[in-house]
């Protein structure tokens, strides 16, 4: 039997150190958590939440899928939302993408990668909306990054499109949704200037009636 020592090992003197500088650490957070953020990323093991904006365990609430999608029907992606939104009160949501994603690289290429293909498909529209900006640009990682960039817009749309922030907003509460892109190569986050904060932000062709203000019924 393998048992991974060397983690535990770890994780046993990473909870002594935290341990050491406040000895309530762990059993604050064990009563609640109260993050402000809610994260959707990459999974890419080079782009991990907490360590790039520095920020604790309990701190920010995180969903990481492939190439930080939000797809209309993910229940997964949807629930982490919901309870985050509903549940924790988050009040800014953030989509970060990276340069340098395989995913977004993959999406681009013709070739078979098995059951992702699927998954890639929703790359492959973002694309498909933009495939004449985006062909314009002849520097093949140029090309990546843009693509890059207009995935994590496209997302940012597809949260502020949810029942979920749609409603949030009508009620009058407080929600940003952030579009950021992060650099593995140099560790910085860019903000794309693109933050959602009310429904007079959507296009008319999402948002619900239900949640209009009254005078534009
Ligand atoms: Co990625």
């Amino acid at each position: 039997m393998q048992t991974l020592k060397n983690l535990l090992d770890s994780n046993r003197i990473w909870a002594e150190n935290i341990r050491t500088q406040n000895p309530n650490f762990f059993t604050d957070l064990a009563h609640q958590q109260m993050p402000e953020y809610l994260w959707i990323g990459c999974s890419d093991s080079r782009v991990p939440a907490n360590q790039i904006v520095d920020l604790q365990p309990g701190e920010i609430f995180v969903h990481r899928n492939i190439a930080n999608l939000v797809v209309h029907t993910d229940l997964n992606c949807l629930s982490v939302i919901q309870f985050a939104v509903e549940v924790l009160k988050v009040k800014h949501i953030i989509v970060c993408g990276h340069y340098g994603c395989g995913g977004i690289k993959a999406a681009m290429e013709s070739k078979v990668h098995g059951l992702i293909d699927n998954w890639l498909r929703h790359i492959k529209d973002v694309y498909r909306y933009h495939q004449a900006t985006i062909d314009a640009v002849e520097n093949e990682q140029e090309k990546l990054k843009l693509l890059c960039e207009r995935n994590v817009i496209e997302q940012v749309a597809n949260v502020c499109h949810t029942t979920i922030a749609q409603r949030t907003w009508k009620a009058g509460k407080e929600l940003s949704i952030h579009g950021w892109v992060y650099d593995i190569e140099d560790g910085i986050l860019k903000d794309l200037g693109v933050c959602v904060t009310g429904l007079d932000q959507l296009s008319s062709t999402h948002l619900l009636k239900h949640y209009r203000a009254k005078d534009s019924i």
